[in-house]
């Protein structure tokens, strides 16, 4: 059976960590998030930790041949064999074009979901998010408050600011989104493999509109 990949587009803070942790346990796909994986690397003090960390906190995308080297070894992992959720990859048209070329062999399906958001809504939700030390799990003191002040409701772990997360830092990242990212759209609408979702709607509705199309994708 050929290998079933669905990427998740979207601009920073547009839910992508709060729905891919869901759609892959609903698919049954291994959820790939190479932020996470930098913030991995960067928490281990590895080398790669260590060379991605001016990039992020200054808003700007790693080089491509450090996200590529990692992403290929992680998807390489048993977990990933029947397929995979990507969440931040690709973000550049090398990223996808390196991503097309290494799954043109296996025959993979493939599925782009894209969240769409407007911009002032994305500031709000990236200022006021919260993210546990321990387990990665994203709050928001808006909109979805943890039950305990500054502990995660999953582990209980200490929530804290990502230190991207200020208003300075997200402009920087949506610029590099628009100018960098955004032609992403195109280069899969050619293919005819995105569906775009209202993403600024409660996260049930918007969860449902992206399994359904990932359901029909298949
Ligand atoms: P990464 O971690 O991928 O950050 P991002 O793409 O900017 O996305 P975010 O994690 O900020 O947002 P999200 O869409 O996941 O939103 P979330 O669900 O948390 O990348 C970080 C950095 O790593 C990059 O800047 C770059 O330096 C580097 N990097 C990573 N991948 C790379 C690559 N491929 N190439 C090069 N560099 C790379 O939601 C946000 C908040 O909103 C949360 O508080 C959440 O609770 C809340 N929320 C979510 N959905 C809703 C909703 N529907 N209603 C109300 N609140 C909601």
């Amino acid at each position: 059976m050929s290998q079933r990949v669905v990427i998740l587009l979207g601009p920073p803070g547009a839910g992508k960590g709060t729905q891919a942790t869901r759609l892959g346990a609903a698919l049954g796909l291994a959820h790939v998030s190479t932020g996470d994986l930098f913030r991995e690397n960067l928490s281990k003090g590895t080398a790669l930790g260590q060379k991605a960390r001016g990039y992020m906190d200054a808003g700007q995308l790693v080089p491509d041949q450090l996200v590529l080297d990692m992403l290929f070894d992680r998807v390489s992992k048993s977990d990933c064999s029947k397929g995979y959720l990507l969440d931040g990859f690709p973000r550049t048209i090398p990223q996808a074009e390196a991503l097309e070329k290494s799954l043109k062999a296996g025959g993979a399906q493939v599925c782009v979901l894209n969240l769409r958001v407007p911009d002032a809504l994305l500031l709000e939700r990236i200022t006021g998010r919260r993210t546990c030390k321990s387990c990665g799990n994203a709050h928001h003191l808006k909109y979805s408050a943890p039950k305990v002040e500054g502990r995660c409701d999953k582990c209980g772990g200490e929530l804290v600011q990502r230190s991207d997360d200020s208003a300075e830092v997200f402009g920087k990242r949506l610029q590099v989104y628009r100018e960098q990212t955004q032609p992403l759209e195109a280069f899969y609408e050619a293919r005819g493999l995105v569906r775009s979702v209202d993403g600024a709607r409660n996260p049930d509705q918007v969860f449902q509109d992206l399994q359904s199309f990932a359901k029909e994708a298949a």
